[in-house]
């Protein structure tokens, strides 16, 4: 059994090395290499990636997420190297630095922290929170009050004794469990956290819907696979795409549903749905995103100028003879999908490694 998952473990290690090496260039150290890891499963059912190598498979992971049209930038990653952490305060306070080095008062870089991988199937790190910044959602009797997204998540954090204000737009703690113990949880420090208001570039009465938005897009919850190795702490993030706010977080109906308010805002009636009221309260609420963002110094990119980048490294990666993957339904932006060129293709939505991976919530 041991015997087994350690020759795959050596051909995972032997297919990735092999890769990397490649890419960057090292292809005469490739033996050398392998060799050194074959000698380190056999003895500790292990290996341990050199900074350079986990640099480059947080890359390739990138680059290999078909659900990204951000991709154009995968080589342009920030990779922390945080495996030598080992106690939940030390993790959250590297948490915390990924948060003030990654917003970068506004001009985003997209950054990824590594921690511990697991040891024998275990996680030995784990991040419980979906993205390190989020809203809390809370069920009450006059409905629900913040994101509803996050009300499991939120009951969690209360059970474990936080409390928050009770308003739309309240940071969850996170919440960090290592090796076997008892999860922890930590309070954001609010100085930190880079949150813009949203308003209209030329309807003032959009800012009396009082909504906001955090800077940073920030996945906590994810296993990053490298060569056989599974991090299951390795948050990342990038900058916005505008949609993603404009047209799911604030306007899906079962997240913060504002296309009523904005409607309101605009002064068009909501009887019947052939005057695509939804449709005209989208595109101002996105505007009014875009603006916001702007405004305020945050990186964020529009889902045109978005598909523009996608189709570069489309071409890039045609150049350098890789194939490309992608998963088309989630690829096309939610606003006005066939304008751009994602619509009219299709894409091959195989899973490539080194790459992401959802994992099983850490609570029910
Ligand atoms: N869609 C998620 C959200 O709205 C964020 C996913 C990652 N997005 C990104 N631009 N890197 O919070």
């Amino acid at each position: 059994m041991i015997v087994k998952q350690n020759q795959e473990l050596y051909m995972e290690a032997e297919r990735f090395i092999t890769r990397c090496y490649t890419e960057l260039g090292k292809s005469q150290e490739i033996q050398s290499r392998l060799q050194a890891i074959e000698g380190s499963i056999q003895e500790t059912s292990q290996y341990v990636h050199t900074f350079e190598e986990l640099e480059h498979g947080a890359k390739m992971a990138w680059r290999n997420s078909n659900r990204c049209i951000g991709r154009l930038f995968w080589d342009k990653l920030h990779v922390l190297d945080k495996r030598d952490l080992s106690t939940p305060n030390e993790v959250a306070t590297a948490l915390f630095d990924h948060i003030s080095y990654a917003t970068n008062q506004g001009n985003i870089l997209p950054t990824i922290s590594i921690f511990k991988p697991q040891a024998h199937g275990k996680d030995q790190v784990r991040i419980w929170n979906h993205q390190l910044i989020r809203y809390a959602g809370y069920e009450t009797e006059n409905g629900i009050i913040g994101d509803p997204h996050s009300i499991l998540f939120t009951k969690v954090c209360q059970e474990m004794g936080w409390n928050g204000d009770g308003t739309r737009f309240d940071l969850l703690p996170i919440v960090i469990q290592t090796s076997g113990n008892p999860p922890t949880f930590y309070a954001l420090p609010k100085d930190i956290v880079l949150e813009v208001p949203i308003t209209h570039p030329s309807l003032e009465a959009f800012a009396s819907l009082d909504l906001q938005w955090y800077a940073l897009p920030l996945i906590s919850d994810m296993l990053l696979e490298i060569g056989g190795i599974q991090y299951s702490a390795a948050p990342f993030n990038g900058w916005y795409m505008g949609t993603e706010i404009g047209a799911r977080n604030l306007a899906d109906l079962n997240r913060y549903n504002q296309l009523p308010e904005v409607a309101r805002i605009l002064g068009l009636s909501t009887e019947r749905e052939s005057t695509l009221w939804r449709d005209k309260a989208l595109v101002e609420l996105n505007i009014a995103v875009l603006h916001s963002f702007k405004q305020a110094g945050v990186s964020i990119v529009d889902h045109h100028t978005a598909a523009h980048q996608f189709q570069l490294f489309e071409k890039q990666e045609k150049e350098k003879n890789r194939a490309l993957t992608g998963d088309w339904t989630w690829l096309i932006p939610p606003v006005s999908p066939a304008t751009t060129h994602i619509f009219h293709q299709s894409y091959d939505d195989r899973m490539v490694t080194p790459n992401y991976y959802y994992q099983a919530k850490p609570y029910k």
